[in-house]
């Protein structure tokens, strides 16, 4: 008890600082909004919050991968065409056979989730809302608070391509190749140092660390790795691996969303080259410096979570409220 109460202050404590920084915000600091309002349902689904924590918590009360599925689900649901459901779509070509979404999951949750909303309050709530605030509850379900505000509004776009997928970062990618990537997005040097402690939580499959470790049939482990640390993840992701072996991203506390992220690239512990790579620039290295003091991060989280939120939405006229989530409506 004693301890829960210890989180509810911290929490309390964070979000006063978040209400400090978006306050500050609002000289300009964020983009102009595109449509989008808190609360946006207030009249026509007034229970849409609590809809969707109920649901998102009893599923991640009994599978703790999802808060990690949940969240990566929606950054590259954003990063693909906007923030618009496509990812979720079922076609033969659709974003989700693409090779990086193969490992993506948590589409049964926000499938539960819309049979819900459509009970309550048929064809007003998106599927792309319900992705936005699945990942912020299934987070969030560790603190029994909300972890950040989000917004809503969005709409459902109409297509989904595979051939879309390469806006996504990849793992293996440099300082330059991440900046480039979120630049396309508009967001920032500080949005992807922040946006990259995702992954305090959540599991890489072993073909997504293995080439830091080996060379064919060789151990060939990256300089930037502890040493170790290497060999933990050489244990987790032998040579060969089995396609299904996965290594923890946060290596020190897998199930918890906090700052250890930043401690453990500090430590040259980042699990992916890409984690690396962010201590390889020095302004980058800063960054992560700041956010392993955890009020901070959870301040710089929200408001980096608000921008990536924003990407190329579809609001107003736009788009559609799909009836269910994995195809777009027929008339
Ligand atoms: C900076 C560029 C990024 C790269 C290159 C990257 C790449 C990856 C890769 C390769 C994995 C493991 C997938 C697998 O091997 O199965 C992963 C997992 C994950 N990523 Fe990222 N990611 C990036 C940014 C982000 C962002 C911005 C978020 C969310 C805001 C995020 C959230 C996650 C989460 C939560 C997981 C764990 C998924 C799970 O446990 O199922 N990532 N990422």
């Amino acid at each position: 008890m004693g301890r829960e109460l210890g989180w509810r202050w911290r929490v309390a404590a964070w979000w006063a600082v978040v209400a400090v920084a978006v306050g500050g915000a609002g000289a300009g600091l964020l983009e102009s909004n595109p449509g989008l309002a808190y609360n946006f349902y207030q009249t026509t689904c007034p229970n849409v919050d609590s809809i969707v924590r109920s649901v998102t918590w009893a599923q991640v009360a009994a599978n703790p991968a999802l808060p990690g599925r949940l969240l990566r689900l929606h950054f590259h649901d954003c990063f693909v065409q906007g923030c618009d459901a496509s990812i979720l779509l079922d076609n033969a070509q659709s974003e989700k056979t693409a090779p990086p979404n193969l490992s993506v999951g948590g589409y049964e949750v926000i499938d539960a989730i819309k049979t819900q909303l459509e009970q309550a309050c048929p064809g007003v709530v998106s599927c792309a809302d319900i992705v936005a605030l699945a990942a912020r509850d299934a987070v969030s379900y560790q603190y029994k608070a909300s972890l950040w505000q989000v917004e809503t509004g969005r709409r459902d776009g109409p297509a989904s391509l595979a051939s879309n997928t390469g806006a996504l970062p990849s793992p293996f990618a440099g300082f330059n190749g991440l900046i480039q990537s979120f630049a396309a997005r508009g967001l920032n040097l500080t949005d992807l140092v922040v946006l990259s402690g995702a992954h305090t939580i959540g599991k890489a499959s072993c073909s997504s660390v293995t080439p830091r470790l080996y060379q064919g049939n060789s151990t060939n482990v990256d300089p930037l790795l502890d040493s170790a640390y290497a060999s933990r993840l050489m244990s987790s992701c032998p040579n060969p691996s089995p396609s299904s072996a996965t290594v923890d991203l946060d290596g020190s506390t897998p199930l918890s969303f906090d700052n250890n992220y930043y401690i453990n690239l500090q430590n040259k512990q980042g699990a992916l080259a890409s984690d690396t790579a962010l201590t390889q620039n020095a302004a980058a290295a800063q960054i992560v410096n700041d956010l392993t003091n955890p009020t901070k991060f959870y301040a710089a989280f929200s408001m980096s979570m608000k921008k990536m939120g924003r990407i190329d939405v579809l609001a107003g006229s736009k788009g559609q409220i799909r009836k269910q989530c994995r195809a777009v409506n027929t008339s």
